[in-house]
C-alpha cells in the first residue's frame, strides 16, 4: 500500500455505494452495496461505516441516493432527518447533510439527482485532500520528535481509529504516520484496544499492519504506565467535535490519556480536519455523547480458533452497564492541533477558520 493514500473507503455505483463493511473487520475484508436511504441509515447506526469524516461522506452519498429517488422538498428532508438521527456526536454528520440541503435547496428538482452525486463525489474528495495536508504538517511533528532523539523509533500512542478506515483515504491521526513511514522516519506505534468496541484492536492494527507500520497493541490502561516509563513520544490521536475553545471530543478514553500525558509531559496532539470543527458550540461541555447499548461494554466479539465468529457475555446477570461512546478533552491539555492548516493551538481555533465555517 502507498502509505495509506490509496486506500479508500467508499464508491459511487450501480446507482448507490460500495462500502467496506468494518462490523466484520479484521477476519474478513467485505464489500457491502447500498442502495437505499435505509441501507444508509443503518449502515451509519451499527457502524459498518463509522468514524467521524467517513460517516459525514457516507450521508452525503445518502442524500445523493435520496435525490435521485425522489427529488422532491418533502423527500429530501424526510431523509436528511433519517440520516441526521443516526449518530450524534460526530458533527461531520450534520455538516454533510447541511452542505447538500444547501446545494439541492435552489435547483429544480429534475437536476437535483445529478448535482447531489456531484456534491457527494467533492465532499469525498476534499476529505482526501484535507487528510493528505494533516499527513504533511503531521509529518514535520514526528520528524521534529525524531530530531530530538535520534538512532530510535519515534513512539507515538494512539487512540480509536483514526486511520483510513475512518475517512475516505488517508486517515486523520494516521495520516503523518503513513507520511513518516513512506519518508523513511522510524515510527512505532502504541495502539489503545479502545473498548468497548475495540477500534483500535480490530481496525487501527489491522490498518497498519497491512501498512507495515511497526505497531503494538496495549490495553486501553497501559498508556499511563508507558508514558511514566518514557516510553510515549507523543500522542496523536481524531475527533468527532471540537468546540471552538479548543475543547476536543474523541472517542471515550481519549481524556484519560491526555491526563496522563499532562503529568508526563508529553505531548498531546489531535488531528483535526475543519469539518470536525464546530465553531457554533463554545465549548466541549456542549457536545451531545453518544450513548450506547450497554451489551458492547457486557460482551466481546472475536473469532474462535477454529474460524468462527462468537460474541461471548463477560459479566454475570445482574451487573448493569453505561456505555458513554465520547469524552471530551478539555482544551488546556491539548498541545496542539494537526490541521490542514498547519499546526493551530487550541485557542487559536477560532482566529484560524472563523468566517469560514
Ligand atoms: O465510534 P466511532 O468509531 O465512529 O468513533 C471514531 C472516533 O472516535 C475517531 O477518533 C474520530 O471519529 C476521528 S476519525 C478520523
Amino acid at each position: 500500500m502507498s502509505g495509506g493514500s490509496a486506500r479508500r473507503t467508499i464508491w459511487a455505483g450501480d446507482g448507490g455505494v460500495a462500502i467496506i463493511d468494518q462490523t466484520r473487520l479484521p477476519h474478513d475484508f467485505a464489500m457491502r452495496h447500498l442502495s437505499t436511504v435505509d441501507d444508509v441509515a443503518e449502515a451509519i447506526a451499527v457502524m459498518r461505516v463509522r468514524g467521524a469524516p467517513l460517516i459525514g461522506a457516507t450521508a452525503a452519498y445518502g442524500m445523493a441516493i435520496a435525490a435521485s429517488a425522489d427529488p422532491s422538498d418533502a423527500a429530501l428532508e424526510i431523509a436528511c432527518a433519517q440520516l441526521f438521527a443516526t449518530r450524534p456526536t460526530a458533527v461531520n454528520l450534520g455538516w454533510a447533510l447541511q452542505r447538500m440541503m444547501g446545494v439541492l435547496a435552489d435547483l429544480p428538482p429534475p437536476r437535483r439527482g445529478e448535482t447531489a452525486w456531484a456534491e457527494a463525489e467533492a465532499i469525498a474528495a476534499e476529505d482526501v485532500a484535507l487528510n493528505g495536508a494533516i499527513g504533511e504538517h503531521g509529518l514535520a511533528l514526528i520528524e521534529a520528535s525524531h530530531a530530538e532523539r535520534p538512532g530510535r523509533p519515534v513512539n507515538v500512542l494512539t487512540h480509536c481509529n483514526a486511520g483510513w478506515l475512518a475517512t475516505v483515504g488517508w486517515g486523520t491521526a494516521t495520516a503523518p504516520i503513513y507520511k513518516a513511514h513512506a519518508a523513511g522516519v522510524p515510527v512505532h506505534v502504541w495502539v489503545d484496544e479502545t473498548r468497548p468496541r475495540n477500534q483500535g484492536a480490530s481496525l487501527t492494527a489491522w490498518e497498519l499492519a497491512e501498512a507495515g507500520v511497526p505497531h503494538t497493541l496495549i490495553a486501553d490502561n497501559a498508556g499511563g504506565h508507558l508514558m511514566r516509563r518514557g516510553a510515549v513520544d507523543l500522542c496523536l490521536v481524531g475527533t468527532d467535535r471540537t468546540a471552538a475553545n479548543g475543547d476536543v471530543c474523541n472517542k471515550i478514553g481519549t481524556y484519560l490519556k491526555a491526563l496522563a500525558a499532562r503529568d508526563n509531559g508529553v505531548p498531546f496532539y489531535v488531528a483535526l480536519p475543519s469539518p470536525t470543527l464546530d465553531l457554533s458550540l463554545a465549548s466541549g461541555d456542549e457536545v451531545p455523547i453518544e450513548e450506547r447499548a450497554a451489551q458492547e461494554v457486557t460482551d466481546v466479539t472475536g473469532r474462535t480458533s477454529d474460524g468462527r465468529i462468537e460474541t461471548v457475555r463477560l459479566v454475570g446477570a445482574g451487573t448493569a452497564a453505561a456505555n458513554p461512546a465520547f469524552d471530551v478533552t478539555p482544551a488546556h491539555l491539548v498541545t496542539a492541533l494537526v490541521t490542514e492548516r498547519g499546526i493551530v493551538a487550541p485557542d487559536a481555533l477560532v482566529r484560524t477558520f472563523g468566517g469560514t465555517r
